[in-house]
């Protein structure tokens, strides 16, 4: 076996001796150390040994501009110039975030009332949770706090984004999620349907589900649904056609308050400006970050309508001010930013871009189903999951033991390729301006992966 650990003193043992690194085998990363990146242009990165990658995530769903946008820097610079810092608490303000929250309620895809700002997209999903809270509190209905959204969803890391996450990794050792936060079967027709279950009776009998846990908790205690459009870290799951027509009906029936987490779909993404539109959803909240800024600076919006504002405003007068509040709330610079990123998004017409690419990128991925690997290829605009899988015909997985995902996942790396593997789910989201030449390339890549794990399987006796 080659020693493949990091040499002393190298960036990567430096960075093993002094980092803790989020959603990491913390143990294994001292081993084994970082890929460690140095510059980016376009969809490329290159690593400090020179070796030069197509980021087909985005970084972390984010880049969606990809890297050297000299706009985005000009922005950032002429604001840290002209005032770095200036915060929105006790009636003070600046132009940078009044022209953004502007330009983002003329862009909502639903009628909305008022912008919040936060820094992350799990600061967005706390402070949605929270004014569910508050909202149902002003309306004289406090046990109405409940929230229910997916097991496998992704909504962030704070204390209650990380509850509302359905994901096994945020919840084990850490005690949560908090009492109050239920998670119902996610969209996924390939992985949880029954034998012979057509989309349609699937989409009904999970509205169903929603239903018989809303009648079992007792609707008076249950308050909001949080979804992703397009469901990214649980495997890119791209709900049945009339899944979100049948919630919606539940979520009326008991009076709930609908929140559309669009921290990856928002700003093109799956083909339109927002996921809410691609779905057909009808949200009181949508949760903007990654996009946002293109990744360039940490910013998040949570887009608010009448309905909930009108309320939340009254019951702030009877409390005295509204008690949300983060010191960079709307910050100057990266509200600058984030409104240049909006006018390159329209400039570019990255919407048409992504209609464009989306022929390329989806049925490329989707010729891979020829491929005695590949089970499922989902997705929509420049977002999808191929799904690796032990038998193709029954779709039966493979032992997670086996560890197939991360196999494939280090195999793309060693092949130039930056994707992310999901359980057994390898997904895509490359940057938005990615070409077709690119698109192609990267889909050669991954072939490459593919066969190499193959290999593996077949030398291992599974395949
Ligand atoms: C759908 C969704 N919501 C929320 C988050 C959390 O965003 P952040 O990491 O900026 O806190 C993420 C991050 O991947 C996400 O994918």
């Amino acid at each position: 076996m080659p020693d493949d650990s990091p040499r002393p003193n190298s960036p990567e043992a430096r960075d093993a001796a002094s980092i803790i690194h989020p959603l990491t085998n913390l143990k294994t990363h001292l081993e084994k150390g970082p890929v460690v990146i140095d510059e980016g242009k376009g969809v490329w990165v290159t690593d400090i040994h020179g070796k030069k990658y197509i980021e087909g995530m985005a970084g972390l769903w984010c880049l969606s501009l990809g890297y050297g946008q000299d706009r985005l820097v000009k922005a950032a610079a002429d604001q840290m110039a002209r005032l770095p810092y200036y915060h929105l608490t006790n009636h003070k303000s600046h132009s940078p975030v009044i022209e953004l929250a502007e330009k983002l309620l003329e862009m909502a895809p639903v009628p909305m009332s008022k912008i919040w700002f936060a820094n992350s997209g799990s600061e967005g999903n706390d402070s949605a949770a929270r004014i569910v809270w508050y909202y149902w509190h002003a309306k004289g209905q406090p046990e109405k706090r409940k929230i229910i959204a997916h097991q496998r969803a992704y909504h962030g890391n704070t204390i209650a984004s990380a509850s509302l996450s359905g994901m096994h990794y945020n919840h084990a050792s850490f005690g949560l999620p908090l009492d109050g936060f239920l998670h119902v079967t996610p969209p996924h027709h390939y992985r949880y349907a029954e034998s012979g279950e057509s989309e349609e009776d699937f989409a009904t009998r999970l509205a169903d589900e929603l239903d018989a846990l809303i009648i079992a908790e007792g609707p008076e205690t249950v308050g909001a649904f949080f979804t992703e459009p397009i469901m990214g870290s649980g495997g890119v799951i791209v709900p049945p056609p009339t899944y979100y027509e049948k919630i919606k009906i539940v979520l009326d029936k008991y009076d709930m308050l609908l929140i559309s987490d669009e921290v990856i779909t928002a700003f093109g993404r799956t083909g339109n400006m927002f996921g809410t539109t691609t779905m057909g959803l009808k949200p009181d909240m949508i949760v903007c970050a990654k996009g946002l800024s293109s990744a360039y600076i940490p910013i998040s919006a949570l887009m608010v309508n009448a309905r909930v504002f009108d309320v939340i405003s009254e019951e702030s007068d009877r409390v005295g001010v509204f008690g949300l509040s983060f010191t960079y709330s709307g910050h100057p610079v990266a509200a600058a930013v984030a409104r240049e990123t909006l006018r390159i998004y329209e400039d570019e017409d990255i919407v048409g871009h992504v209609r464009a690419m989306d022929p390329h990128f989806q049925g490329g991925l989707r010729e891979l189903l020829d491929h005695p690997l590949v089970g499922e290829v989902r997705g929509m605009g420049l977002v999808a999951g191929v799904e690796l899988v032990k038998d193709k015909a029954t779709g039966e997985a493979f032992d997670p033991a086996l560890g197939v995902g991360p196999f494939c996942n280090d195999r793309a790396e060693e092949h130039g390729l930056i994707i992310r593997a999901i359980g057994d789910t390898m997904s895509f989201c490359p940057p938005l301006i990615i070409s077709k030449d690119e698109i192609e390339e990267m889909i050669a890549r991954f072939r490459l992966a593919l066969d190499d794990t193959m290999e593996m399987l077949q030398e291992r006796g599974v395949k």
